[in-house]
């Protein structure tokens, strides 16, 4: 069984086609980030028309990548959310006629489901039940992911999810866009206990606040730049170039991200300990994180959980991790008509 699984919910176009929900035969992706980096964020409207551009391009290559003519494929899994409307409609309405003109199924997917699901296609013996962690630019979630492809989600962000606080501490610290990979990076040169920053726990166990964070490191940077006329605006950070010496911005970035990555690992072995479940799985792109990685998998070893994290280019947006996640929920018979529509605001149904 081919799935096609195509992937337009941010600025990655990507498809990918994966045999039998676990044999990877390609994954194509095209992204517009460049074009996004000076506005320091990602632009709608830049990354719908870069989908349109690409997407015949990037399905193109898939199939090239695969060896394989459309023919060839059974079904076809698209990202129905959550994501950028104008984005995830452009993947949609490419899948439909794909859809269309093959005759084959329709199997809408949860984007963040989908990001769990690449822990169990990198790792068979994942079996759930099992605690999702999901960490991505616009999503911070805890969930238990069930034998019937349902997740219960158990809580998420009451602000900026994770990797948004990444970016935008790095956008203050003047790292550039996105900042997640520039803050992992620099942290192997800072001191990680410089600072303690707070680690903000909201009053339901498995919700996620790091607003307070990110502004606890802007009035850090505050105190350290000379004569600062930092301001707050609108509850955003503002971009600056700062007198800060290097070490200073690693030493921040570092304890920054040791703060953030302490909040993740503590409600994650809360969420194991009251579910009793002894298997997690983590992603989105925060999972690459390298400190994460470390963090919860000693954690995991010291605690007897099975902890699998996808690698790297399976933890980006890719289409890959739809087109696998496909192939349970078509044994499962969710199937769309044509006539469905994307959903910006979905989470794990
Ligand atoms: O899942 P994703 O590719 O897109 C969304 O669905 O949001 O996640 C992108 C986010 C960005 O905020 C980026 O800064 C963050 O993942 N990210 C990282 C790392 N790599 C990407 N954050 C921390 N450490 C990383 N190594
Ligand atoms: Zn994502």
């Amino acid at each position: 069984m081919r799935i096609v699984g195509i992937e337009t919910s941010c600025d990655e176009t990507a498809i990918g086609i994966v045999a039998d929900g676990r044999t990877v035969l390609a994954s194509a992706v095209s992204s517009s980030l460049a074009q996004h980096g000076p506005y320091g964020g990602v632009i709608p409207e830049i990354a719908a028309r870069a989908h349109v551009e690409t997407i015949w391009e990037v399905f193109a290559t898939a199939l090239e990548e695969a060896h394989l003519s459309p023919d060839a494929i059974d079904a076809v899994a698209v990202t129905q959310g959550p994501g950028l409307p104008g984005a995830l409609h452009i993947g949609l309405a490419f899948a439909k006629g794909l859809a269309l003109s093959l005759d084959r199924p329709l199997i809408p997917v949860d984007h963040l489901a989908a990001h769990l699901y690449a822990a169990e296609m990198t790792d068979p013996t994942l079996k759930p039940p099992y605690v999702g962690l999901v960490v991505s630019g616009g999503h911070t979630l805890l969930c238990v992911a069930h034998a019937d492809c349902r997740f219960e989600l158990l809580g998420e962000t009451k602000d900026d999810a994770v990797g948004e606080a990444f970016d935008k501490v790095a956008k203050l610290l003047g790292l550039g866009y996105p900042g997640g990979p520039v803050i992992d990076r620099l942290s192997d040169e800072g001191n990680a206990s410089l600072v303690r920053f707070p680690r903000s726990h909201s009053k339901r166990p498995f919700d996620f606040s790091f607003s307070g964070l990110k502004t606890a490191v802007y009035h850090e940077v505050q105190k350290l730049v000379q004569g600062s006329r930092l301001k707050v605006q609108g509850g955003d950070l503002e971009p600056r170039t700062l007198n800060l010496e290097q070490q200073q911005i690693a030493d921040i970035a570092a304890s920054f991200q040791e703060a953030a990555i302490d909040i993740l690992v503590t409600k994650t072995l809360k969420a194991c300990q009251r579910t009793g479940i002894t298997r997690v799985a983590v992603g989105g792109g925060v999972a690459s994180n390298r400190r994460l990685r470390t963090r919860l998998g000693e954690e995991g070893t010291q605690n007897k959980l099975q902890v699998v994290f996808p690698p790297p280019p399976l933890c980006v947006d890719n289409g890959a991790m739809v087109a696998g996640l496909g192939y349970p929920l078509l044994q499962l018979g969710r199937v769309a008509p044509l006539s469905i529509t994307s959903d910006s605001n979905l989470c794990l149904v």
